[in-house]
């Protein structure tokens, strides 16, 4: 997940080459995205899966077989299904306070390593399940993997990566995560088609491959120069400092880490701080944004597209495959974010990608209104067709803007002594309103039908709203110059950033 990184732009451009450490922090970029993509995209297959149902679900594996019991919408309406994708949310909200902990005790390195090891035992535990709380203690286990994974190894890249690429690895990370999603969804078509009755547990299994490469990368690298210095380790810091860049001349930047430090040290109570009225822009902006993020309804999508596919009475295959479409579909649309943010800039993928979602879900809103009622469904191929294009409409605005850029925009804002904190608030909060859609969809599914898609534009209209007067664009404004040409001139927010000139020694940024 998104983690949010350090800063994009902006910042002392130190000497630095490309060194085989940080092209070893690239491979655990990705691992550590594949790995919690992976997780996103898995549970949604193998809970369409009938052989994993008929043995954890056996009510929902009646209703999917006969679905005149239930009706259309009611299929998967089940608590305990819910609780099987949602319960890793909830784990990784709790996680990632005890992991901002060792992250500042005991360091990256071995934040990520206990991460590593949390995934592999989860995913034993997963792929050996013999009853339902075997499945829940694994998720829950990934889930603390993934709260421990998302502290450690964002800041483990912002500090071991030159500058010039920090950007760039921001985005990494959200591109491994779809890729993540589009791998699982891959491996669930494989493993349907198997007849012996056991693909799920392959599906679940082969979590392990990202699990063992995050594992083993965590004992190749060593820790952050910033992680030493702030645990005292002054000289060992130093000499990490130049083995990372590969260069002699680390005084500068060592000394910059050591200030740094030093100030941060200072701050006793850093979410205290970060209740200044300065820093109130930002922590808002940050907190919904990760509300709207989830809101905008695609972890329904995510989580849930082979079952939603089935809903609408594709048939499992097809379910299946359609998944696979809409994952890929999300994998190239965050490449054209890629492209696009730092020139289009973000208000105007915001905004662009507002309108498009916003159309694209009452589309399908209207269509299944019109066509899929509780007992019949007319939906027939040609509209079929047409609201799968919907759902990829959606998909592809979604990851071009509110994907990457819900990550983005908050680790560019903070300021420098708020980002750690804010950085968590805002993991935070994700996490939470992730475990909030993964753990009622399908019931608000059942009972509002059709127009559970209208509840979801209806939220990215206000999201879109909120963007056009409240978020403003950051797109190549350097780290430190945020306060003067972002904040002071705001037409709302610049009112928060009188405390400046209170308290002149509060330097709000880097
Ligand atoms: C979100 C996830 C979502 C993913 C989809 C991320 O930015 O935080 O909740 O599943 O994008 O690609």
């Amino acid at each position: 997940m998104a983690g949010g990184f350090g800063a994009t732009t902006g910042g002392t451009e130190f000497e630095a080459k490309i060194t085989p450490l940080v092209i070893i922090s690239c491979i655990m970029a990705a691992s550590g995205g594949l790995m919690f993509g992976y997780d996103i995209g898995i549970s949604g297959g193998v809970t369409s899966m009938p052989d994993f149902l008929k043995e954890f679900f056996p009510t929902v594996y009646k209703n999917q077989q006969n679905p005149t019991l239930s009706g259309n919408y009611c299929k998967y309406d089940n608590q305990g299904l819910q609780m099987f994708t949602s319960s890793l949310y909830l784990a990784a909200l709790i996680a990632t306070f005890f992991a901002s902990y060792t992250t500042k005790a005991l360091g990256r390195k071995v934040t990520m390593l206990i991460a590593g090891i949390l995934f592999l035992v989860g995913t034993s535990f997963n792929a050996a399940a013999i009853n339902l709380a075997m499945l829940i203690i694994g998720r829950l286990l990934l889930g603390c993997g993934v709260g421990f994974a998302n502290q450690a190894i964002p800041l483990f890249l912002s500090e071991v990566a030159p500058t010039r690429i920090r950007g760039a690895l921001n985005i990494l990370f959200q591109l491994n995560i779809t890729i993540g999603i589009l791998v699982a969804n891959l491996i669930n078509y494989g493993t349907s088609k198997l007849t012996t009755g056991y693909g799920w547990r392959i599906s679940l299994g082969l979590a392990g491959v990202p699990a063992l490469l995050l594992t083993i990368g965590s004992l190749i690298v060593v820790d952050t120069p910033s992680s030493l210095i702030e645990r005292g380790k002054l000289e060992q810091g130093k000499a990490v400092l130049r083995r990372i860049r590969g260069v002699n001349n680390v005084e500068p930047e060592y000394l910059e880490i050591v200030e740094a430090n030093r100030a941060a040290a200072e701050i006793k109570n850093p979410f205290q701080n970060l209740l200044k009225r300065r820093n109130r822009p930002t922590l808002v902006i940050a907190m919904m944004m990760q509300i709207f993020q989830q809101f905008t309804g695609i972890n329904a999508i995510m989580f849930y597209a082979p079952v939603l596919f089935q809903t609408l009475g594709f048939k499992s295959d097809a379910s299946l495959y359609s998944a696979v479409i809409t994952g890929l579909v999300n994998v190239l649309s965050t490449v054209v974010s890629v492209v696009l943010v730092d020139k289009a800039g973000r208000r105007m993928l915001l905004i662009e990608a507002g309108l498009q979602m916003f159309l694209s879900q009452m589309g399908v809103a209207i269509i299944m209104g019109l066509k899929v009622k509780d007992f019949t469904n007319n939906l027939g191929h040609g509209l079929g067709i047409l609201v799968l294009i919907l759902v990829c409409s959606f998909v592809a605005s979604f990851a071009w803007s509110w994907g990457p850029l819900g990550w983005l925009i908050p680790s560019e804002t903070f300021a420098v002594e708020a980002r750690s904190a804010g950085q968590s608030i805002a993991v935070f909060t994700n996490m939470l309103f992730t475990f909030v859609i993964a753990q009622a969809f399908l019931s608000m599914l059942c009972h509002m039908k059709a127009s559970i898609f209208v509840f979801f534009s209806a939220w990215v209209l206000v999201m879109t709203l909120f963007t056009i007067f409240l978020i403003p664009e950051t797109k190549n404004i350097p780290l430190d110059e945020m306060t003067e040409r972002v904040w002071k001139q705001h037409w709302y927010w610049k009112r928060f950033m009188d405390d400046y000139e209170d308290e002149p020694m509060g330097k709000g940024q880097v």
